[in-house]
């Protein structure tokens, strides 16, 4: 970290230039709370190329490598790790960490549970022998399904379930990844071999078990239910066809049990737009809804206010981007170790308001 009399800059180094990468790369250039100083990458097109020209930004004066040991070398306070994958390195986590840089990753994991406990508790002993710490962020889960309903509960006087709902529409956002999802593929094969691993929720169960330890509540049982929707008509998205018949939307439902009922339920809707039968209530775009049944009964919707066409705007992405990013100023100044929301507490994110960007 650097101080000086204004307020202190965070030395960051963006590891990898996907989607979120490229987001998190604007944001570190664009805010003053920090010094992008590093770029990793694996895409030999891209490496020597200035991290700017990477995220559609003026030059930055920061060439993108792909030499990890010259990344770990970097005198840099947190690396924002977003390669592909669904769980990050361990190795090459605990490598930062080691060497003295703070890790914040929308790859988790977010929470110790069955599954993650000894992961992170490699990554704690890492963060304790580098004096820094490590943070799970992320959309969903990392913060629609966890941070946000834990927000929620202190206008509640009783819970009696909760329920978090995730629409994306593939049609308005198009991804590379649509056939690899299963549309456009008979029904019948894709409930005999669903798009989504069936360890998938395991990844949701670290939100389920954060909200339960905090209401005191035991998870006893996660259970999981696919239901699909069938294309009335051809669809044709940039890339490719959905044909009529086949599947052009999903509906998976994970439910966290305790005390012999249904506690926590994430519904998550896939659509390729409005062709498609059933037609769930579920929006028609991109967006979250957070509904908690007690006393009294709550309703939270979230939507993306207005759709940009550029191509990184993909929807929810930059959010995923930015809840990291914006952690970042407070992991870095947070005790060594796993730092989850229960500890991190209100993030306080820095140079959102910009010199000028109020609208007047
Ligand atoms: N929790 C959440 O809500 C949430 C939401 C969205 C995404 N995520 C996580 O964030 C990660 C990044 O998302 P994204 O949308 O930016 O993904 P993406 O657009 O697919 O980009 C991932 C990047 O990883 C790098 N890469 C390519 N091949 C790789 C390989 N074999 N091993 C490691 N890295 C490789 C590439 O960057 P370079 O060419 O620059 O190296 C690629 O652009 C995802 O993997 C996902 O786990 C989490």
């Amino acid at each position: 970290m650097t101080t000086s009399q204004a307020a202190p800059t965070y030395r960051v180094i963006q590891w990898a230039t996907g989607k979120v990468g490229r987001q998190s790369i604007r944001h570190f250039v664009e805010n003053s709370a920090f010094e992008l100083v590093g770029v990793l990458v694996t895409n030999p097109n891209k490496v020597g190329k200035d991290a700017g020209e990477l995220a559609g930004l003026p030059d930055t004066g920061v060439i993108a490598t792909d030499d990890v040991n010259a990344i770990v070398a970097l005198d840099a306070d947190c690396v924002h790790f977003s390669p592909q994958g669904t769980l990050p390195d361990l190795e090459m986590v605990c490598r930062l960490l080691r060497s003295g840089k703070n890790v914040v990753t929308p790859l988790g994991p977010f929470f110790r549970t069955e599954r993650t406990r000894e992961y992170l508790d490699t990554i704690e002993a890492a963060g304790q022998e580098g004096g820094t710490s490590f943070h799970g962020s992320g959309l969903h889960p990392g913060y629609m399904s966890d941070l946000l309903p834990l927000t929620l509960i202190r206008l509640m006087s009783r819970i009696d379930r909760i329920h978090v709902y995730e629409t994306v529409n593939f049609l308005a956002y198009p991804s590379n990844y649509i056939p690899a999802m299963g549309f456009g593929r008979a029904p019948d094969d894709v409930l005999a071999n669903p798009s989504r691993s069936a360890d998938t929720h395991h990844i949701y169960a670290q939100s389920m078990e954060m909200i339960a330890h905090t209401l005191g509540a035991t998870i006893t049982d996660i259970t999981t239910t696919l239901e699909l929707a069938t294309a009335t008509a051809d669809i044709a998205y940039p890339g490719g066809l959905v044909e009529a018949g086949t599947v052009a939307g999903q509906h998976y439902e994970w439910t966290a049990w305790a005390d012999g009922a249904p506690l926590i339920t994430f519904h998550g809707f896939w659509i390729m737009g409005d062709a498609i039968e059933p037609r769930w209530d579920c929006g028609d775009d991109t967006g979250y809804r957070v509904v908690i049944e007690g006393d009294p009964g709550l309703e939270l919707n979230i939507s993306r206010g207005g759709i940009n066409n550029d191509q990184d705007d993909n929807g929810a992405l930059p959010w995923t981007g930015y809840i990291g990013a914006n952690a970042i100023p407070d992991v870095c100044d947070a005790p060594p170790g796993v730092i989850t929301h229960l500890e991190l507490g209100v993030v306080r994110p820095r140079g959102l308001v910009r010199p000028g960007s109020l609208l007047r």
